[in-house]
């Protein structure tokens, strides 16, 4: 087994800024997890290692198991609606201009963050102030963009696929795989094309019960397209009980009423073989496909059935989120919880972020986090956003 930080030294090889930012990440993610215990009276500011930006909550895809258009996805029945609420490009600027200073590593998000019609201008502002600009994306509309993508140097693009071909649309929509595909051959032409080492590419997969005995096939497949990283996430789930534990507990502690958390209680972790996942990972792991893997959450191999099959046992501890990171939705409400928008921390169309950052609200919830037993909410046992960094965890 080894621990999480034993793919630094295959990501500097790779690309010695990407690890460089990731270790500052890192660092200043370490660092909130020293002060445990501040909430009011503190700069958190000082602290700000990731920050999630969410320019819209449109998309163009329906995978299955999405929070927001999957199966039970929150979106599907208010999309319209909520798509008048984007931002201006303006007011994200500001929001730049704030929090620039920090240097946070920045993760555009969304719904489809091609479909905000202002994307490439905003991560354009964002590269010129020095932020380390990276994307999540379906991938399904990068082959067109390829040319500017490079132009514009953008730092990372991390495309969502889930397994090579039929499976991989099974999930995510028929035609998507091969979209992607192009799209990546795009842009590794136009890297070459314009002597260009950015953005480095990444593949996420989510591991469901549809896709994990095909994990190998597009591990091979992926030898092909000049990847950077290949994240293997082990998914969000929950149950009935777990998030009646959360309305409860959200209601009572923090006067919030919760819808978003029951999007996730998807079922696509029934029936996973965890002893057999547990061997498909250790396999990928062992061999060199040419880019490091990750596998997150950062959680002991043996716990991998456990994972699974027992949703209620904790795999991991303390939720250091609210401490380091924060999500800023396409209506300018701020989060610590990028998957569970349900507390609002305050809006940027209405106070500055370091008001909001530091102010009563998102005190009040890392004081109410800090006191609750393991430092987890109920509901926050499979939480993806917790368990990305974690220290001295020995992982696949
Ligand atoms: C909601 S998407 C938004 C960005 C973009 N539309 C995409 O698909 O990459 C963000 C990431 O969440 C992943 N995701 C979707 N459903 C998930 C689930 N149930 N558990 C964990 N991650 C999930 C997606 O595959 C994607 O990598
Ligand atoms: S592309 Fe992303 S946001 Fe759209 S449905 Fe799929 S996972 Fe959800």
């Amino acid at each position: 087994m080894k621990k999480n930080i034993s793919v630094v030294p295959m990501l500097v090889k790779k690309n010695l800024r990407l690890a460089g930012r990731m270790a500052y990440a890192f660092y200043k993610i370490g660092r909130a997890r020293l002060f445990p215990k501040h909430d009011f009276g503190f700069n958190h500011m000082k602290n700000l290692g990731l920050v999630y930006f969410k320019p819209t909550g449109a998309c163009n895809l329906r995978c299955v198991m999405c929070g927001q258009y999957g199966d039970k996805g929150v979106m599907n029945d208010c999309a319209a609606e909520e798509n008048k609420k984007t931002l201006p490009l303006e007011t994200w600027k500001k929001f730049v201009d704030e929090i620039a200073p920090h240097k946070p590593v920045i993760y555009v998000w969304g719904g489809e963050p091609f479909l905000y019609k202002d994307l490439f201008p905003l991560c354009k502002y964002m590269v010129e102030k020095g932020l380390f600009v990276s994307l999540n994306t379906n991938g399904t509309m990068m082959e067109k963009h390829a040319e500017q993508i490079v132009r514009d140097k953008w730092s990372g693009i991390f495309v969502s696929l889930d397994a090579f071909r039929d499976v991989n649309d099974a999930m995510r929509g028929k035609g998507a795989y091969d979209k992607v595909i192009a799209g990546f051959r795009a842009l590794n032409r136009e890297k070459e094309k314009q002597k260009a080492k950015y953005p480095i590419l990444g593949i996420v997969t989510v591991v469901t019960n549809k896709n994990y005995m095909d994990l190998v096939n597009l591990a091979e497949a992926s030898r092909e397209y000049s990847l950077d990283l290949h994240i293997f996430n082990l998914g969000t789930y929950t149950n009935d009980s777990i998030v009646a534990a959360q309305k409860r507990f959200m209601k009572e502690k923090l006067d919030t009423d919760i819808d978003c958390l029951e999007a996730y209680n998807t079922g696509y972790n029934s029936g996973i073989d965890g002893q057999k996942l547990h061997d498909i990972l250790m396999g990928i792991h062992k061999v060199n496909y040419g880019h490091p893997m990750i596998t997150v959450p950062v959680l002991n191999p043996d716990k991998t059935h456990t994972y699974y099959a027992e949703l209620e046992t904790p795999v991991r501890n303390r939720c250091i989120v609210p401490w380091c990171q924060v999500n800023v939705n396409y209506n300018g409400d701020v989060h610590f919880c990028a998957d569970y928008p349900d507390y609002i921390l305050g809006n940027i169309t209405q106070q500055s972020f370091r008001e909001i950052y530091n102010g009563e609200r998102a005190n009040q919830f890392r004081k109410t986090l800090n006191e609750c037993d393991g430092g987890l909410f109920p509901g926050c046992l499979r939480c993806y956003q917790n368990m990305l960094f974690g220290k001295k965890i020995k992982g696949y």
